[in-house]
Protein backbone atom coordinates (compact mmCIF):
# COMPACT_ATOMS: atom_id res chain seq x y z
CA UNK A 1 0.00 0.00 0.00
CA UNK A 2 1.67 3.20 -0.36
CA UNK A 3 1.73 5.42 2.13
CA UNK A 4 1.28 8.82 0.54
CA UNK A 5 -1.04 9.70 -2.28
CA UNK A 6 -0.94 12.83 -4.33
CA UNK A 7 -4.04 13.42 -6.54
CA UNK A 8 -4.61 16.48 -9.37
CA UNK A 9 -8.45 15.74 -9.05
CA UNK A 10 -9.20 17.57 -12.56
CA UNK A 11 -12.31 17.30 -14.95
CA UNK A 12 -14.85 18.47 -13.30
CA UNK A 13 -15.63 21.09 -15.41
CA UNK A 14 -16.03 18.42 -18.27
CA UNK A 15 -17.48 16.46 -16.31
CA UNK A 16 -20.41 19.50 -15.76
CA UNK A 17 -20.50 19.96 -19.72
CA UNK A 18 -21.40 16.45 -20.40
CA UNK A 19 -24.23 16.63 -18.44
CA UNK A 20 -25.45 20.27 -19.36
CA UNK A 21 -24.67 21.57 -16.67
CA UNK A 22 -22.56 24.72 -15.49
CA UNK A 23 -18.84 24.68 -14.56
CA UNK A 24 -19.60 24.77 -10.36
CA UNK A 25 -22.04 21.70 -10.59
CA UNK A 26 -18.74 19.72 -11.10
CA UNK A 27 -16.84 21.07 -8.38
CA UNK A 28 -19.79 20.36 -6.24
CA UNK A 29 -19.56 17.04 -7.84
CA UNK A 30 -15.96 16.51 -6.91
CA UNK A 31 -16.71 17.63 -3.46
CA UNK A 32 -18.41 14.62 -3.07
CA UNK A 33 -15.64 12.62 -4.69
CA UNK A 34 -13.14 14.05 -2.29
CA UNK A 35 -15.09 12.93 0.87
CA UNK A 36 -15.42 8.99 -0.52
CA UNK A 37 -11.28 8.98 -1.58
CA UNK A 38 -10.53 10.66 1.94
CA UNK A 39 -12.81 7.48 3.82
CA UNK A 40 -11.30 5.03 1.54
CA UNK A 41 -7.87 5.97 2.41
CA UNK A 42 -8.61 6.13 6.01
CA UNK A 43 -9.85 2.31 5.47
CA UNK A 44 -7.12 1.19 3.59
CA UNK A 45 -3.85 2.25 6.01
CA UNK A 46 -2.88 5.24 3.38
CA UNK A 47 -1.14 7.44 5.79
CA UNK A 48 -0.97 10.74 4.13
CA UNK A 49 -3.25 11.97 1.20
CA UNK A 50 -2.29 15.23 -0.83
CA UNK A 51 -4.89 16.94 -2.68
CA UNK A 52 -4.57 19.70 -5.62
CA UNK A 53 -7.54 22.07 -4.86
CA UNK A 54 -6.76 25.18 -6.58
CA UNK A 55 -3.02 26.36 -8.38
CA UNK A 56 -1.52 29.34 -8.02
CA UNK A 57 -2.81 30.04 -11.61
CA UNK A 58 -6.62 29.01 -11.42
CA UNK A 59 -6.89 32.58 -10.29
CA UNK A 60 -6.44 33.48 -13.93
CA UNK A 61 -9.96 31.40 -14.35
CA UNK A 62 -13.31 33.97 -14.44
CA UNK A 63 -13.67 35.75 -11.61
CA UNK A 64 -17.18 34.07 -10.79
CA UNK A 65 -15.58 30.89 -10.81
CA UNK A 66 -12.79 31.42 -8.64
CA UNK A 67 -14.90 32.90 -5.94
CA UNK A 68 -17.10 29.75 -6.05
CA UNK A 69 -14.23 27.76 -5.37
CA UNK A 70 -13.42 29.94 -2.73
CA UNK A 71 -17.03 29.27 -1.22
CA UNK A 72 -16.81 26.02 -1.51
CA UNK A 73 -14.01 25.51 0.27
CA UNK A 74 -15.11 27.33 3.06
CA UNK A 75 -18.41 25.13 3.20
CA UNK A 76 -16.80 21.96 2.54
CA UNK A 77 -14.49 22.82 5.77
CA UNK A 78 -17.04 23.86 7.93
CA UNK A 79 -19.23 21.40 7.01
CA UNK A 80 -16.35 18.80 7.82
CA UNK A 81 -14.02 19.51 10.01
CA UNK A 82 -16.12 17.82 12.60
CA UNK A 83 -16.41 14.28 11.21
CA UNK A 84 -12.63 14.47 9.84
CA UNK A 85 -11.54 15.17 13.40
CA UNK A 86 -14.01 12.26 14.86
CA UNK A 87 -12.36 9.94 12.58
CA UNK A 88 -8.62 10.77 13.23
CA UNK A 89 -8.06 12.96 10.40
CA UNK A 90 -4.91 15.28 10.84
CA UNK A 91 -5.77 18.11 8.44
CA UNK A 92 -3.24 20.76 6.77
CA UNK A 93 -2.64 23.24 4.18
CA UNK A 94 -0.13 23.78 1.91
CA UNK A 95 0.00 26.89 -0.42
CA UNK A 96 0.58 30.42 0.09
CA UNK A 97 -2.59 31.43 2.26
CA UNK A 98 -2.37 35.60 2.41
CA UNK A 99 -3.83 35.99 -0.94
CA UNK A 100 -6.98 34.31 0.58
CA UNK A 101 -9.44 36.45 2.85
CA UNK A 102 -9.15 36.53 6.51
CA UNK A 103 -12.24 34.01 7.36
CA UNK A 104 -10.28 31.33 5.37
CA UNK A 105 -7.37 31.45 6.57
CA UNK A 106 -9.03 31.70 10.37
CA UNK A 107 -11.37 28.54 9.20
CA UNK A 108 -7.89 26.51 8.26
CA UNK A 109 -6.15 27.56 11.35
CA UNK A 110 -8.38 26.41 13.22
CA UNK A 111 -9.21 23.19 11.15
CA UNK A 112 -5.27 22.60 12.04
CA UNK A 113 -4.95 23.19 14.89
CA UNK A 114 -7.90 20.92 16.17
CA UNK A 115 -6.83 18.20 14.42
CA UNK A 116 -2.74 18.83 14.86
CA UNK A 117 -2.89 15.28 17.00
CA UNK A 118 -4.68 13.16 14.78
CA UNK A 119 -2.32 10.42 13.23
CA UNK A 120 -4.76 7.94 11.37
CA UNK A 121 -4.53 9.75 8.16
CA UNK A 122 -2.71 13.20 7.26
CA UNK A 123 -5.13 15.05 4.63
CA UNK A 124 -3.27 17.87 3.14
CA UNK A 125 -4.93 20.51 0.84
CA UNK A 126 -2.99 22.10 -2.15
CA UNK A 127 -4.81 25.75 -2.11
CA UNK A 128 -3.18 28.76 -3.84
CA UNK A 129 -0.03 26.17 -4.26
CA UNK A 130 2.93 26.08 -6.99
CA UNK A 131 5.77 24.02 -7.01
CA UNK A 132 8.24 26.71 -8.01
CA UNK A 133 6.80 28.78 -5.33
CA UNK A 134 7.25 25.78 -2.71
CA UNK A 135 10.53 25.73 -3.41
CA UNK A 136 11.17 29.66 -3.59
CA UNK A 137 9.68 29.81 0.01
CA UNK A 138 11.38 27.14 1.40
CA UNK A 139 14.93 29.27 0.19
CA UNK A 140 13.77 32.35 1.38
CA UNK A 141 12.60 30.97 4.89
CA UNK A 142 15.70 28.88 5.34
CA UNK A 143 18.09 31.93 4.12
CA UNK A 144 15.77 34.05 6.62
CA UNK A 145 16.66 31.53 9.47
CA UNK A 146 20.11 30.69 8.80
CA UNK A 147 21.84 33.53 6.53
CA UNK A 148 25.27 31.88 7.16
CA UNK A 149 23.91 28.98 4.47
CA UNK A 150 23.41 31.85 1.64
CA UNK A 151 27.72 30.84 0.96
CA UNK A 152 26.52 27.02 0.76
CA UNK A 153 23.89 24.93 0.93
CA UNK A 154 22.96 21.13 0.78
CA UNK A 155 19.52 19.46 0.25
CA UNK A 156 19.11 18.51 3.87
CA UNK A 157 19.55 22.17 4.67
CA UNK A 158 15.98 23.00 2.70
CA UNK A 159 14.17 19.79 3.47
CA UNK A 160 12.67 21.08 6.78
CA UNK A 161 11.61 24.23 4.87
CA UNK A 162 9.21 22.95 2.08
CA UNK A 163 5.73 22.94 2.58
CA UNK A 164 5.53 19.22 3.01
CA UNK A 165 8.45 18.58 5.78
CA UNK A 166 5.86 16.57 7.64
CA UNK A 167 5.40 14.03 5.28
CA UNK A 168 7.46 11.38 3.29
CA UNK A 169 7.72 11.62 -0.45
CA UNK A 170 4.83 10.85 -2.32
CA UNK A 171 4.40 7.18 -3.43
CA UNK A 172 1.71 7.40 -5.87
CA UNK A 173 0.73 10.25 -8.14
CA UNK A 174 -2.69 10.35 -9.71
CA UNK A 175 -3.84 12.83 -12.34
CA UNK A 176 -7.69 12.42 -13.57
CA UNK A 177 -9.26 13.79 -16.42
CA UNK A 178 -6.85 13.15 -18.85
CA UNK A 179 -4.16 15.44 -19.21
CA UNK A 180 -0.32 14.37 -18.45
CA UNK A 181 1.03 16.78 -17.09
CA UNK A 182 2.18 18.04 -13.47
CA UNK A 183 0.62 21.65 -13.82
CA UNK A 184 2.58 23.36 -11.43
CA UNK A 185 2.18 20.41 -8.32
CA UNK A 186 4.72 19.12 -6.11
CA UNK A 187 8.20 19.39 -8.01
CA UNK A 188 10.24 18.96 -5.32
CA UNK A 189 8.59 16.23 -4.05
CA UNK A 190 7.59 14.04 -6.89
CA UNK A 191 11.27 13.43 -8.05
CA UNK A 192 10.97 9.35 -7.33
CA UNK A 193 7.39 8.77 -7.13
CA UNK A 194 5.43 6.68 -9.85
CA UNK A 195 2.84 8.68 -11.94
CA UNK A 196 -0.67 7.36 -12.90
CA UNK A 197 -2.95 8.84 -15.42
CA UNK A 198 -6.43 8.65 -16.05
CA UNK A 199 -8.92 9.81 -18.39
CA UNK A 200 -11.71 9.43 -15.63
CA UNK A 201 -12.76 12.38 -15.11
CA UNK A 202 -12.60 13.49 -11.24
CA UNK A 203 -16.49 12.95 -9.88
CA UNK A 204 -16.74 10.05 -11.48
CA UNK A 205 -13.03 8.50 -9.95
CA UNK A 206 -14.83 6.13 -7.81
CA UNK A 207 -13.35 3.64 -5.67
CA UNK A 208 -13.13 1.00 -8.17
CA UNK A 209 -11.29 3.49 -10.43
CA UNK A 210 -8.65 4.24 -7.31
CA UNK A 211 -8.13 0.72 -6.43
CA UNK A 212 -7.28 0.33 -10.27
CA UNK A 213 -5.07 3.23 -9.39
CA UNK A 214 -3.48 1.08 -6.64
CA UNK A 215 -2.97 -2.09 -8.15
CA UNK A 216 -0.99 -0.71 -11.12
CA UNK A 217 0.90 1.00 -8.25
CA UNK A 218 1.98 -2.47 -7.03
CA UNK A 219 3.04 -3.94 -9.94
CA UNK A 220 5.60 -1.72 -10.49
CA UNK A 221 9.14 -2.18 -9.65
CA UNK A 222 10.87 1.15 -7.75
CA UNK A 223 14.36 1.12 -8.41
CA UNK A 224 15.33 4.63 -7.09
CA UNK A 225 18.54 4.26 -9.76
CA UNK A 226 19.39 0.71 -9.12
CA UNK A 227 19.53 -2.36 -11.22
CA UNK A 228 16.47 -5.20 -10.47
CA UNK A 229 18.83 -7.35 -9.81
CA UNK A 230 20.55 -5.21 -6.79
CA UNK A 231 16.48 -5.18 -5.62
CA UNK A 232 16.43 -8.50 -5.67
CA UNK A 233 19.36 -9.36 -3.82
CA UNK A 234 18.42 -6.97 -0.72
CA UNK A 235 14.78 -7.52 -0.37
CA UNK A 236 15.09 -10.16 2.14
CA UNK A 237 16.87 -7.75 4.21
CA UNK A 238 15.65 -3.93 3.29
CA UNK A 239 13.27 -2.33 1.16
CA UNK A 240 14.58 0.13 -1.47
CA UNK A 241 16.45 3.27 0.25
CA UNK A 242 14.66 6.60 -0.63
CA UNK A 243 17.13 9.02 -2.56
CA UNK A 244 16.99 11.64 -0.26
CA UNK A 245 17.99 9.47 2.72
CA UNK A 246 21.53 10.22 0.73
CA UNK A 247 22.61 6.37 -0.05
C1 LIG B 1 -10.31 20.63 -11.61
O1 LIG B 1 -11.29 20.57 -12.59
C2 LIG B 1 -10.70 21.50 -10.45
C3 LIG B 1 -9.91 22.74 -10.33
C4 LIG B 1 -8.92 23.12 -11.08
C5 LIG B 1 -10.30 23.62 -9.26
P1 LIG B 1 -11.33 21.62 -13.77
O2 LIG B 1 -12.19 22.75 -13.35
O3 LIG B 1 -9.96 21.98 -14.21
O4 LIG B 1 -12.06 20.77 -14.90
P2 LIG B 1 -11.76 20.77 -16.45
O5 LIG B 1 -10.30 20.48 -16.62
O6 LIG B 1 -12.14 22.12 -16.96
O7 LIG B 1 -12.64 19.69 -16.98
C1 LIG C 1 -4.67 21.60 -12.05
O1 LIG C 1 -5.78 21.58 -12.87
C2 LIG C 1 -5.01 22.22 -10.75
C3 LIG C 1 -6.01 21.54 -9.95
C4 LIG C 1 -6.61 20.40 -10.17
C5 LIG C 1 -6.34 22.22 -8.74
P1 LIG C 1 -5.98 22.60 -14.08
O2 LIG C 1 -7.16 22.12 -14.81
O3 LIG C 1 -6.00 23.99 -13.58
O4 LIG C 1 -4.63 22.36 -14.92
P2 LIG C 1 -4.20 22.87 -16.36
O5 LIG C 1 -4.20 24.35 -16.31
O6 LIG C 1 -5.19 22.33 -17.33
O7 LIG C 1 -2.84 22.29 -16.57
MG1 LIG D 1 -8.68 21.20 -15.60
Amino acid sequence: MPRHIAIIMDGNGRWAKQRYLPRIAGHRGGVENVRSTVRACAEKGVEYLTLFAFSSENWRRPAEEVSFLMQLFISALEQEIAKLHENGVRFKVIGDLSRFERPLQKLVADAEKLTVDNTRLTLTVAANYGGRWDIMQAVKRMLADKPQLAADFMEPDLLPYLALAYAPEPDLFIRTGGEQRISNFLLWQLAYTEMYFTDTLWPDFDIAAFNAAIESYQRRERRFGRTSEQLREDAPRQTPRRVSDGR
